[in-house]
């Protein structure tokens, strides 16, 4: 791999190495913390998960992210096993364990559980859910507002809702890990990916905006993930009266976009810097509308944990 920065690095924190891992109701040092080679969601990619971000000891969006979670696991039939409320004393649980308050990154994991053979039907998996929770000390690297994300447009595309519907965070992301190599290759950071019309579409870890003439634009939302950060810049645009479309549009459109911008839960809104080698915007890092975006969006974070 090239010497890439991507919308998930983070600043080294030795803390990481010593935390604790919460697998089914134990707590496990990182390095005790292991499931079963039987483990559908490792032999099969046969789970869902949430990334989620504690802010002062409140995880953002909380019920957002279960909606995703709960809907995603309903659709494919696992059962989680706990309520919402269940899920939260977990995740209290692993960050008292590891005295967390702020800068943190959660890794909720809960998969379809342990196979009595290695085979693909869910009937084998008998044991009923596993649930893991892995949470780091976890901060964006400064140099990414500084610099902005490079981005390759990829031949790996979207699919369909019928194939494998993005808006499942599933165990399974080999669509976008391909995706991710491709881009890679290309010398970028991350991958642009396309929809099966070729339209513009997201990326292969974030949603992806841009911004034209005082408009900010997304894809229709039809062929990607149904992020929570995604959402909540259409709804902080619609509130603050900053034309908003989600629509079909072209690379064309995009190579001349005055801002683009990436919309994750780790990273929030991270600008970027070039796409296919094509300079984006004037200045390096922020443009005005994603700095204006980014501290709405920090308001709004402030307001929901307080
Ligand atoms: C492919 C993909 N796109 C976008 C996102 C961002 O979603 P969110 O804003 O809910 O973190 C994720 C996060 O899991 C993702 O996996």
């Amino acid at each position: 791999m090239t010497d890439n920065h991507s919308t998930h690095s983070a600043e080294d924190d030795i803390r990481n190495r010593d935390i604790q891992i919460y697998i089914n109701g134990e707590l496990l040092h990182r390095n005790d913390a292991k499931i079963s080679v039987y483990d559908s969601g490792f032999m099969l990619g046969d789970g869902m998960w949430e990334g989620m971000r504690l802010y002062n000891g409140k995880w953002a969006f909380f019920d957002e992210h279960m909606d995703r979670l709960f809907a995603s696991c309903k659709a494919v039939g696992i059962d989680i096993g706990l309520d919402r409320k269940g899920v939260l004393d977990a995740l209290t649980r692993t960050v008292e364990a590891n005295a967390m308050v702020t800068d943190a990154h959660c890794r909720l994991m809960v998969t379809r559980g342990i196979k009595d053979k290695p085979f693909q039907h869910p009937q084998l998996s008998t044991t009923g859910p596993t649930l893991v929770i892995i949470i780091e000390h976890s901060k964006p690297v400064d140099s990414l507002q500084a610099r902005g994300i490079r981005l390759a447009t990829v031949p790996q595309v979207r699919g369909l809702p019928m194939s494998q519907d993005a808006k499942y965070n599933s165990h399974s992301k080999l669509n976008c890990v391909i995706a991710c190599m491709q881009a890679d290759q290309a010398g970028a950071d991350e991958g642009l990916m396309l929809d099966p019309h070729g339209f513009v579409n997201t990326t292969n870890a974030c949603n992806f905006f841009i911004v034209r003439h005082g408009e900010v634009w997304t894809s229709t939302g039809d062929y990607c993930m149904n992020g929570v950060t995604r959402q909540k810049v259409i709804d902080l645009c619609r509130a603050n009266d900053i034309p908003v479309f989600t629509k079909n549009y072209s690379l064309m459109e995009t190579y001349s976009a005055d801002e683009a911008f990436l919309t994750g839960t780790f990273g929030a809104q991270t600008p970027v810097a070039e796409i296919d080698g094509k300079s984006i915007g004037e200045h390096a890092g922020a443009g005005p509308m994603t700095q204006r975006l980014q501290g709405l969006y920090k308001a709004l974070i402030e307001e929901n944990i307080s």
